[in-house]
């Protein structure tokens, strides 16, 4: 049988990474997929870089700048987006659809946020559109919540998402560097999106969460409704105090049902040291799902870079090979659900969830502080599971110190409520920070 063909757009860390993979295991793949996988097009912004990024492996690939011609194209079955965001990819992805290609993406912002419109095309045109790349890089996360655990009710998921911040707290942490030299270490390994404040301030966790909420629960992708907080405004020395606690600071994205609502949420979180998470270092990723039915499980691998992320493509690519000439209703809904099934379960806003709280206050070191603190979240209804007071070296001599609060779990809005009425007394020196503690339980 003839090679199905091909059209690949964009040829950056995951575009190439996938032509080589593919390049590299082609016999094993075409046994598998039961005919051979070409890609016979490329289209790129700037076809010398390309060239030079594939050297002699790209052949006789024709390589151009006109993406067009590659979608309308009637020798391509597949178009694989490769490029990111949501112009030019949503543009693509449209008319390759309406085309009547099938498309394999990595792009989650573009799913995120315009899923809803690209699944519903794709429907109409009878066609696939497939992401086991968007999510968790190499981690197989998309078949495992849409196929492998199928019979479950699910109730949660928590999971680092994001290799770029992962590596940088890591690196912060392990190496004692400073952010902009980790950040610049995670661009330099390909893990960074093109515009790295979507790593940095959450929003690339929070689109791979959408996705992930959505197959879990079976709701439309609703990324507008996702509670966003990255990593820059995180202190060292919270990290510092948070591992004196028994605790590291991730970034999670936590997605879960509860009765009232959804929670669909991306913070940095404490979480115990003994928790298989909190091992989680540099650019990988893991996944903790909890059904009803198997209890726990928990997927762990690399979460970006060139051949993890195209592990994940080829295997989208292989997957449309073998049910390309299947009956379109007879394939795996791209949400998992059927699309008249979606649920319209509301989607919590952060002030109704709940959680443990870390709170850090800088106080003027007088009698009565603490009890006028504690006094603030009694009447809160705000029960301390810990509070400590510490020393640190550059505060001790100006007569202030920094006291750290615990708290068990608590609705969000009443911890806004108590550190309004925390920061507006005389003793307390500087904003509270607080930060999400999570038991994984
Ligand atoms: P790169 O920046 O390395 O590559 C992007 C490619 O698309 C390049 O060929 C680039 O061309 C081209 N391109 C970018 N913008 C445009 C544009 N406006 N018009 C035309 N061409 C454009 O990105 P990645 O390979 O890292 O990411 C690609 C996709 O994969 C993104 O959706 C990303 O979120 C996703 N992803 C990335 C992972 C990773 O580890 N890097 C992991 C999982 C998913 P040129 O080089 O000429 O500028
Ligand atoms: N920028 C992303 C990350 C790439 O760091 O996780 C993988 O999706």
């Amino acid at each position: 049988m003839e090679p199905i063909k091909v059209g690949l757009l964009g040829c950056g860390t995951v575009g190439s990474g996938t032509f080589t993979v593919l390049r590299r295991n082609q016999e094993e793949i075409k046994r598998r997929a039961g005919r051979g996988i070409e890609i016979a097009r490329i289209a790129v912004r700037n076809p010398a870089k390309a060239l030079a990024a594939l050297g002699d492996a790209a052949g006789t690939v024709p390589i151009g700048s006109d993406f067009e011609a590659v979608i309308d194209d009637p020798a391509i079955d597949i178009v694989a987006e490769m490029i990111g965001g949501t112009g030019i990819a949503r543009e693509l992805v449209l008319r390759a659809i309406a085309n009547g290609k099938h498309v394999v993406t990595a792009n989650k912002a573009l799913l995120a946020v315009h899923g809803t419109e690209i699944f519903a095309a794709a429907r109409a045109k009878g066609v696939m559109v497939a992401f086991e790349a968007a999510v968790a890089g190499g981690i197989p996360i998309i078949k495992a919540l849409r196929e492998g655990l199928t019979a479950n009710r699910i109730q949660s998921i928590a999971g680092i998402i994001n290799g770029t911040t992962n590596y940088i707290l890591s690196e912060m942490r392990e190496r004692g560097l400073d952010f902009a030299t980790a950040l610049a270490g995670a661009q330099a390994l390909g893990y960074a999106e093109a515009d790295p404040t979507f790593d940095v301030e959450g929003v690339d966790a929070a689109h791979k969460l959408t996705i992930m909420s959505a197959i879990a629960f079976g709701i439309p992708v609703q990324f507008d409704r996702a509670y966003i907080e990255g990593i820059s405004k995180l202190a060292s020395i919270d990290i510092k105090y948070a591992e004196d606690l028994g605790y590291r600071i991730k970034l999670l994205g936590i997605t879960r049902r509860t009765e009232r609502g959804i929670e669909l949420r991306v913070h940095p979180t404490l979480i115990s040291a003994k928790r298989l998470l909190a091992s989680v270092e540099g650019a990988m990723n893991a996944v903790e799902v909890h059904g009803d039915a198997v209890g726990t499980t928990l997927y762990y691998g690399k979460g970006a870079g060139a051949e993890p992320t195209a592990s994940a493509v080829v295997a989208d690519l292989v997957d449309v090979t073998r049910l390309h000439t299947a009956d379109p209703g007879h394939r795996v809904p791209h949400l998992a659900f059927q699309p008249q099934s979606l649920a319209d379960t509301p989607v919590l806003s952060i002030e109704e969830v709940t959680s443990g709280y870390y709170l850090r206050l800088r106080v003027a070191d007088v009698t009565g502080v603490l009890a006028d603190i504690t006094r603030i979240l009694a009447e809160a209804g705000i029960s301390i599971d810990a509070l400590l007071q510490k020393e640190s070296e550059q505060i001790a001599d100006n007569g202030e110190t920094d006291v750290i609060i615990i708290t068990h779990d608590t609705l969000e809005k009443n911890v806004n409520a108590a550190i309004a009425r925390i920061e507006a007394l005389s003793t307390v020196v500087s904003n509270v920070t607080r930060l999400r503690i999570e038991s994984l339980s």
